[in-house]
């Protein structure tokens, strides 16, 4: 725990009162949505300023204190959880959108601007951010930055990594460092900006970031469509890839839709049972491109891949599909869920997934397994749910041991064991099964570069020395 007189040294440095220690703060910051680690913080620091910032880093430099960046706290991999007596770096109060260029179509933006919010500005001067996620409403930027944050727009948009143009970041030694200045062309050396990017804190703060933006998508539209197995979900994607530009194509299993019909505020697609689901999107843009969706869509009927379906005819019922698909992870977190985040290129998606399916078939005959993800670039989201009765650290003790055949089949296909929550702390053991020792080696001295303290985010992405 922090000495009192180091966190008295600390409140001088912030304003009034911005320095918490009450226990519902320390319970409230010191966490994100994962369950398995009790937060612990010795207290929790609200800057304004990046001078302030700096100010704190070098306090904590001073004092051999732990730093742990919080955002929205939405995380998955417990990347922002201070379980250990460390000092919590809130964000809420550098929340504001500073600056936008209509020739450059960047905006400036605080760490703790909200994802929405973004979103919100682009959609005000007409222009689109399009990283986008169930948790866009609370989601912090400085947070998607740390984690590289990607979800359900990837394949068409990439990862939060393609819209920064510039950051500014303060370093674990306090420095403040300018990197890219939101330039497009900049060919002087090693990009600094995309070190930090998915660093998850470990280096130092994202402190302001100039991210870009797209043009508007024109009537968006989506599909959803129901297969007869798995198998069938990948030649639905190469057929409508093969025509259209999709935005989104999405995946989710019978179990996962059960749980949402049970909500009882979301429409079902249609009236036909199906094991599984897909969701694709596409730019309507002209009366062309929906016939052409229907034709795929009747090819792929005729081909016994496709059920039955359905196609939005309104932003209402557009919404309401993304619904079956963006509330699955709030509705199934009430059942305390083991979440893994793999991915493998999507060449490899169907021999991948009957491997592990087998292997979780096997091990986890008890347990209910929820399958959805973003298929459309590789990315499944294997989530086992606590059965009602059951002790959550006995739950996660026994899913954990099935982590090395899973990781094992991640290794042999050359995936990832994390392909969009991060490391963190809950994968942190299993880095080396998607990262050679080398690999390893090199990431931990690029952190003694910029953290030679060890003051930032520890206990992070690795395990504690
Ligand atoms: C999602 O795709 O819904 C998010 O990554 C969250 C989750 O996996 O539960
Ligand atoms: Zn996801």
């Amino acid at each position: 725990m922090t000495d009192p007189a180091a966190l008295a040294a600390l409140s001088t440095l912030v304003d009034a009162g911005k320095v918490l220690t009450d226990p519902v703060s320390l319970q409230a910051y010191g966490t994100d949505w994962t369950r398995h680690y009790a937060p612990a913080p010795s207290a929790v620091v609200l800057p304004r300023t990046i001078e302030q910032v700096q100010a704190i880093v070098r306090w904590a430099n001073r004092h051999q204190v732990a730093l742990v960046p919080s955002g929205g706290r939405t995380g998955l991999s417990a990347a922002a959880v201070a379980a250990h007596g460390e000092v919590v770096v809130a964000f809420d109060q550098m929340n504001q959108i500073l600056a936008f260029d209509a020739v450059d179509r960047t905006v400036v933006c605080q760490p703790g601007v909200i994802t929405q919010q973004l979103q919100r500005c682009a959609e005000e001067h007409g222009l689109y951010y399009p990283v986008d996620f169930a948790s866009s409403g609370s989601s912090q930027l400085g947070g998607n930055i740390g984690t590289n944050a990607g979800g359900i727009k990837v394949i068409r948009y990439g990862m939060t990594r393609n819209w920064v143009a510039g950051l500014k970041v303060v370093t674990g030694s306090g420095e403040l460092l300018e990197l890219n200045r939101g330039l497009m062309k900049n060919a002087t050396g090693y990009d600094l900006r995309q070190l930090f990017i998915g660093a998850e804190g470990t280096l130092g703060f994202v402190v302001e970031a100039t991210m870009r933006l797209e043009r508007a998508p024109r009537n968006l539209t989506a599909m959803v469509l129901g297969t007869p197995d798995f198998d069938a979900i990948m030649p639905v994607l190469h057929a409508f890839q093969g025509q259209l530009d999709l935005t989104a194509f999405e995946f989710f299993s019978d179990k996962g839709l059960a749980h949402i019909l049970a909500r009882g505020d979301v429409p079902a697609p249609f009236a036909t049972d199906c094991p599984f689901y897909a969701l694709l999107e596409f730019e309507a843009s002209t009366e062309d491109v929906a016939n052409q969706a229907l034709a795929t869509f009747e090819h792929c009927v005729e081909q016994g891949w496709v059920l039955d379906g359905v196609m939005s005819q309104s932003e209402t019922q557009l919404r309401n599909l993304w619904k079956l698909r963006e509330y699955l992870s709030e509705t199934i977190s009430h059942f305390t869920p083991y979440k893994n985040d793999i991915s493998v290129t999507v060449a490899k998606v169907p021999a991948f997934l009957r491997e592990i399916d087998a292997v979780v078939a096997q091990h986890y005959p008890d347990f209910e397994v929820v399958w959805y993800g973003h298929i459309g670039d590789g990315n499944l989201h294997l989530n086992i749910l606590k059965p009602g009765g059951m002790d959550k650290n006995e739950f996660f003790a026994r899913c954990a041991q099935v982590n090395q055949w899973v990781f094992e089949i991640v290794q042999r296909f050359d995936g990832s064991i994390s392909a969009e929550h991060g490391v963190g702390m809950t994968k942190r053991d299993y880095l080396h099964y998607s990262r050679s020792a080398e690999e390893i080696a090199c990431m931990k001295a690029i952190k003694a570069v910029f953290d030679p303290n060890g003051i930032m985010n520890p206990g992070k992405i690795f395990a504690p020395e």
